[in-house]
């Protein structure tokens, strides 16, 4: 029996002593998310959870910042504390980051900027991945101007998150198509920071302030959209392709699509959240010692609404939709 347990007592030892040999292998690596405002953030999120696994080499410590700048930089500045091998950053906003950045570059540890952009120099951080948010803002202006076909657009913009570049982006590029379209009007653009409560809020105010006055709502993500349409339900504003006006969305997450498939939104330009697996690789190359890219892109697709056909985006079928990731 003493033999039995003096056995037992040593394979737990052994166990005990490979579990820690293994978790100081594992590369360490913080993520300051930006919060959990949108459904295309969860997915997001859960795409870093199960890419930064135990299992693949990596203990990942996570903060979700909920859209507040400072938790954010508080939780950059605890990564440096702990001396993590490496900082992946989704910017809630792209201004006052040097500081810290300078902080994490004297500690010696690479940061990976992801999703969104920084106002900052890129010799401030290692490199960056990311979907470009100016194409996607002009993807959406380009099928607008392909489906008006030259006739009148009195546009309302319900903003994403103020200073932030998935906003700021969005918007320029669908500037950049708007100034060459005289027909077109952008009566109002407010933010709905990115949450349905915005989208909500902003379209009944636009409601009262605009009525009868537009036929294109242009919503920065889905879920904004998914408030608006809310709002639009509830003034008896039809929206879609049967409606009076028309609706364009951002992100194209699985419930975005599926009132794409619907009709109620008309075009949804991708921002795909699946980013973990290009800042995995990112962290990889860093670990063999290899250069990297000073910027991954992450492509994304449009979509519209069955019936209509665009040369920007691809008509959704419920085979489409059956395939999406997230
Ligand atoms: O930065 C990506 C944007 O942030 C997504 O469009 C939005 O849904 C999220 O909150």
């Amino acid at each position: 029996m003493k033999k039995m347990f003096a056995l037992l007592m040593a394979l737990v030892m052994v166990l005990a002593l490979c579990s820690s040999a293994a978790a100081e292998d594992l590369i360490k690596v913080g993520f300051a998310q930006v919060g959990h405002e949108s459904d295309w953030r969860n997915a997001n999120t859960e795409n870093y959870k199960g890419v930064f696994t135990a299992e693949n080499g990596y203990e990942l410590s996570f903060v979700d910042c909920d859209n507040d700048n400072a938790v954010q930089l508080e939780a950059v500045r605890s990564f440096i504390e702990q001396d993590l091998d490496y900082i992946i950053i989704a910017p809630i906003e792209t201004a006052g980051w040097n500081t810290v950045l300078a902080e994490a570059k004297d500690a010696g540890i690479p940061v990976i900027i992801a999703d969104r952009n920084v106002d900052a120099d890129p010799s401030e951080y290692t490199t960056r991945v990311g979907t470009d948010m100016v194409k996607e803002g002009e993807t959406a202006g380009l099928w607008l101007a392909e489906y008006m076909a030259g006739a009148e657009a009195n546009i309302l913009v319900i903003e994403g998150t103020v200073g932030s570049s998935a906003a700021l982006g969005r918007s320029e590029g669908f500037n950049n198509i708007a100034k060459d379209h005289p027909e077109w009007k952008i009566i109002d653009s407010q933010s709905g920071d990115f949450t349905q409560a915005g989208g909500q809020q902003v379209m009944e105010s636009f409601l009262k302030s605009y009525p009868g006055q537009f036929n294109v709502v242009v919503c920065h993500n889905d879920n904004e959209a998914y408030g608006a349409m809310d709002a639009m339900d509830a003034a008896g504003v039809t929206y879609g392709v049967d409606g009076d006006v028309i609706l364009i969305s951002y992100d194209a997450t699985k419930a975005g699509l599926t009132y794409t498939l619907e009709g109620k939104i008309n075009c949804n330009v991708e921002c795909n959240p699946i980013q973990a697996a290009f800042v995995k690789e990112v962290i990889e190359k860093l670990e063999a010692g290899e250069a990297v890219e000073a910027f991954t892109l992450v492509v994304d697709e449009a979509f519209v609404a069955p019936g209509i056909t665009s040369q920007y985006a691809t008509t959704m079928t419920a085979e489409l939709l059956a395939a999406r990731p997230y």
